[in-house]
């Protein structure tokens, strides 16, 4: 190599992020659409950002099943910081609301093998009007971080323009490297920039960054969730093909167990959110949670879906004028996920189709509903008839048996699968 080339090719490497980090999407719990800029810890102690929330949900996620499921980070959103610098112009957290400071707080969780997560914005302040990380002091934030040993990084961009965004970003990049720490990178900046090219370069986004903010912010409510899933599939031809193991499209936060979904709607957002192999970050009160929205988080079959290790974002691959939708995603092992979603709003409707209809080849397939674990082998012509109801889902996890190796199940080492199977004419009705 020349000697421009070797720069080049050194230059490009340093600005890559390294971290090694989120082959899968990242799940946990996120403090900001269920908690915001509750700093009122007098009158709403339970509830106010302070370590004590933090701690409780790590309580929560450790002892309740969630840490064995993969829900490990626990993130601080805005408002944690003291309103001032500390004298050497650092980043200090407000001392009544985290007497122990975050660096105790990260040791908290580590010990019950979960990690932490911090917020900050590219910006003058951030959007609750919090210290900021302006260029100046990107490279003392993330060694701040670092040195508090912290996991993860949300980087918002309120209170910055365009300019100081292209700069910022990337630094922080480097920044990041540059502690040795591995320190996942969420960006907020294709937010910013409306979410799609030519201003959103997601080619450097995906060097940059572990996972990027494209979109708006989720509310407590159905209509935030649809807009926000209208707006991903809508645009799912510019999105998919930047989505892969350690760099992922973030559509927000699950707000399952919170106020604003029913809980077909609850049941929808998980199976939506694993269609787009999206973060899996719960914004809710896993102290008080229903034991029907924690079926659904804690759902496997979803789960695994989601963390699939192809890591392939789902497409929609049907808009009915019905108002059936149809989403699939390719899995490995030769499998996939399919979903029938429901935008009506009258009563269950009765969907007829077939699996060669949507994509699948020749063959014949065995699907499993992930919430109602019935299973049933379909060819791929066979014509069956789901019921969905209104805005829920019906979700199937499709493998084709006559590609697993059944003869490992039977004494005498030959195939006694097609045997054993029973054949099914009829027309199947599920649920
Ligand atoms: C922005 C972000 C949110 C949250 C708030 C905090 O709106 O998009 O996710 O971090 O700021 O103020």
């Amino acid at each position: 190599m020349n000697q421009p080339v070797i720069i080049l090719a050194l230059a490009l490497c340093a600005s890559a992020l390294d971290n090694g980090l989120m082959s899968t999407p990242p799940m946990g719990w996120l403090a900001w659409e269920r908690y915001r800029c509750d700093i009122d810890c007098e009158n709403d102690p339970k509830n106010c950002i302070s370590e004590k929330l933090f701690m409780d949900m790590a309580d929560r996620l450790s002892e309740d099943g969630w840490r064995e499921l993969g829900y490990v980070y626990v993130n601080i959103d805005d408002c944690w910081s003291s309103k001032q610098r500390d004298k050497d112009g650092r980043l200090q957290a407000d001392p009544k609301r985290f007497p122990g400071g975050i660096k105790k707080l990260a040791d908290y969780l580590h010990i019950r093998g979960l990690k932490l997560g911090i917020y900050g914005d590219m910006g003058t302040h951030t959007c609750g009007g919090y210290p900021g990380t302006t260029l100046d002091k990107i490279e003392l934030d993330a060694n701040t971080f670092a040195e508090w040993e912290v996991d993860m990084f949300k980087f918002d961009g309120c209170y910055s323009n365009a300019t100081v965004q292209a700069q910022g970003y990337p630094l922080m990049t480097k920044a990041l490297n540059a502690t040795g720490r591995p320190i996942a990178y969420s960006c907020s900046w294709p937010a910013y920039q409306g979410g799609l090219p030519p201003k959103v370069n997601y080619t450097q986004l995906g060097e940059l960054c572990n996972l990027w903010r494209n979109y708006g912010d989720i509310q407590d409510s159905w209509d935030s969730v649809m807009s926000i899933v209208d707006w991903f599939f809508e645009n799912q031809d510019v999105l998919i093909p930047f989505a892969e193991p350690g760099k992922w499209n973030d559509p927000d936060m699950l707000i399952i167990g919170d106020f604003g979904l029913s809980m077909e709607q609850s049941r929808s957002q998980m199976a939506l959110w694993a269609i787009m192999a999206a973060p899996l970050f719960m914004s809710n009160d896993l102290r008080t949670l229903s034991s029907g929205a924690r079926v659904i988080l804690q759902n496997k079959m979803i789960i695994s879906i989601n963390q699939d290790p192809l890591g392939i974002q789902g497409r929609r691959i049907l808009k009915e004028k019905s108002g059936i939708q149809i989403f699939q995603r390719p899995l490995s092992k030769n499998t996939s996920a399919l979903l029938f979603f429901s935008r009506r709003a009258d009563m269950p409707y009765r969907y007829k189709t077939s699996l060669a209809k949507l994509n699948y080849t020749t063959g014949s397939y065995k699907v499993i509903d992930v919430y109602t674990f019935k299973s049933l082998e379909l060819k791929d012509s066979t014509e069956f008839v789901v019921s969905v109801n209104p805005s829920g889902v019906v979700m199937w996890y499709v493998t084709a048996p006559a590609k697993l190796n059944t003869r490992l199940y039977f004494r005498d080492g030959l195939d006694q699968a097609p045997v054993r199977e029973q054949v099914q004419n009829d027309i199947p009705v599920l649920l």
